[in-house]
């Protein structure tokens, strides 16, 4: 069964506390939405925009980043189960931005995605092509490496079809920041590989239930295009999802 829309905005380092708790104060999304909605603010905005949304179940909030250890003498990071105590329910693991500007590796990214899972909350893990991949084409290659470094673990294989979620997101490089969209044909190609993976390693029902998102200069006028694309099951907004009007109509496209 196709997976539920999911909607999700990954704030980088962008909004502190202050202005956290005003764009949900801003935010105002269409009633009776089917939706699922996430968002991922910096580390430390993450009790002020929990917060001032309120408790319920309608915005869920996530982590940009965790280190795989529980606790420990690893300055800058931060454990699963801070981020859940915080109000987290979910957790980007291997963005570009940290595969390309931090150096994390597919070990990293599957250390990870076991610890988030371990911790009980839900990985969503980014895979995605540079231009130069792409042009090589080498699309194919890269993101299934990407996807096959973490579902090689046999305690993610087994937390998975058992009790746990997991989330997969395309994000193209070339297209992150760059005002560059991915066709929806291109998206739907990217997704089709990753769904076919999924369900060769997962087997039909947990493989199918994983949402595919896309990511990379989605905007209010693009949304509605990307999430009817074939295979494409949400979107991860980066700059768009930084005001509360733009972020709430790409929300009212996903229906
Ligand atoms: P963008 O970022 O929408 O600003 O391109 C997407 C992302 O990096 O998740």
């Amino acid at each position: 069964m196709a997976p539920r829309t999911m909607v999700a905005g990954n704030w980088k380092m962008n909004l502190g506390p202050a202005e956290a708790a005003d764009f949900a104060r801003d935010l105002t999304l269409p009633p009776s939405i089917r939706s699922e909605v996430a968002l991922f603010p910096p580390a430390l905005s993450l009790a002020a925009l929990r917060e001032e949304l309120g408790e319920g179940p309608e915005v869920a909030l996530g982590v940009q980043n965790v280190h795989w250890e529980t606790s420990g003498a690893y300055t800058g990071e931060l454990s699963v189960a801070m981020a859940a105590e915080a109000g987290a329910t979910f957790v980007l693991v291997g963005h570009s931005e940290r595969r390309h500007i931090f150096g994390e590796d597919d070990d990293d990214a599957s250390r990870k995605v076991e610890a988030v899972l371990r911790g009980g909350l839900t990985p969503v893990l980014c895979v995605g092509e540079t231009l130069e991949e792409r042009k090589r084409g080498e699309l194919s290659g890269v993101i299934l490496r990407q996807l096959e470094a973490v579902l090689a673990s046999g305690e993610v294989e087994d937390r998975i079809t058992t009790e746990a979620r997991l989330v997969v997101a395309y994000e193209p490089v070339w297209a992150i920041g760059t005002g560059e969209t991915a066709t929806p044909a291109d998206a739907s190609e990217a997704h089709r590989i990753l769904r076919e993976r999924l369900v060769s390693r997962l087997g039909d029902t947990v493989g199918q239930g994983v949402p595919i998102l896309y990511g990379g200069s989605v905007k209010p006028d693009n949304a509605g295009d990307l999430l009817s694309a074939p295979d494409v099951n949400g979107v991860l907004v980066g700059g768009a999802s930084l005001d509360p009007t733009s972020f709430a109509r790409i929300v009212a496209q996903g229906g």
